[in-house]
């Protein structure tokens, strides 16, 4: 029988007979195993643990959620729709500062207001006192009855006028004052354009008087250009200072 040459074979069955059983490879270890299944047994473990132990967080794949951001108040927590508490200069602390005797205010902010009226005098400058120390009474009346009779809601009438209690006039170092040349502007915004207020802007502070209420004041009390405190002694300014250490 002649000998098979490799061409004599069909192409077809030429793989087969060639072909050699591959042998199955003996198992090898490698690290990368035991890391994928600590990783996984981690996993595994740490889900149960959650499941059964009380207390233990929850299994949830969401982000915790945004940090609120508490807006910082400009009050303290002592405030009355943005009034601070005061008390009331005793009648024996009070002096008046007009010939009649209406308005009066503690001692030294007195002596210090009738300095600078003298000397605002002096320069042709009229300034009036409309009014000082109020009771927590005369506040009640100028709070509640007029907000009854101009049908103003409470945080309205608050924004022009202090509660009771909560007023700067209770402590005899506030006055409102006034220009005796245009008193039409008494009490008024407009009191802003008179000489009286110029003459206020440039020279109070030589007496110890500053405005309390200028615009936009963190207290968010209506502007008052009338409106003047004393802060010339240790009392006024903690009186009018301790409560906003927190602004
Ligand atoms: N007029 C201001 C608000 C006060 O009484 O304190
Ligand atoms: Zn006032």
């Amino acid at each position: 029988m002649a000998k098979l040459m490799h061409d004599d074979i069909p192409e077809a069955l030429r793989q087969s007979l060639y072909d050699v059983p591959e042998r199955p490879r003996p198992f090898r270890f490698r690290w990368w195993m035991l890391a994928a299944i600590s990783a996984l047994l981690i996993i595994v473990l740490g889900s149960l643990w959650r499941i059964l132990v009380p207390g233990a967080p929850p299994v949830t794949s969401e982000a915790p959620p945004p940090a609120v951001q508490i807006q910082e108040r400009v009050v303290t927590a002592e405030d009355l729709l943005g009034h601070y508490p005061y008390e009331a200069a005793a009648s024996g602390e009070l002096m008046p500062i007009t010939a009649d005797g209406s308005v009066t205010l503690r001692t030294a902010a007195a002596t210090a207001y009738q300095r600078m009226e003298a000397d605002a005098r002096a320069a042709g400058i009229t300034l009036v006192p409309l009014s000082g120390f109020r009771s927590v009474e005369d506040q009640e009346y100028l709070f509640f009855r007029v907000r009854e009779q101009r049908n103003q809601e409470v945080s309205t009438r608050a924004e022009v006028s202090a509660p009771p209690g909560y007023s700067e006039h209770h402590t005899g170092y506030a006055l409102d004052i006034g220009d005796g040349s245009q008193p039409e502007t008494d009490l008024s915004e407009r009191f802003e354009q008179t000489l009286a207020y110029a003459w206020l802007e440039q020279n109070a502070a030589r007496y110890s008087f500053e405005l309390s209420f200028p615009r936009d004041n963190a207290q968010k009390i209506a502007y008052e250009p009338w409106h003047w405190r004393f802060v010339g002694d240790s009392h006024s300014l903690e009186t009018f200072y301790r409560a906003r250490q927190s602004l």
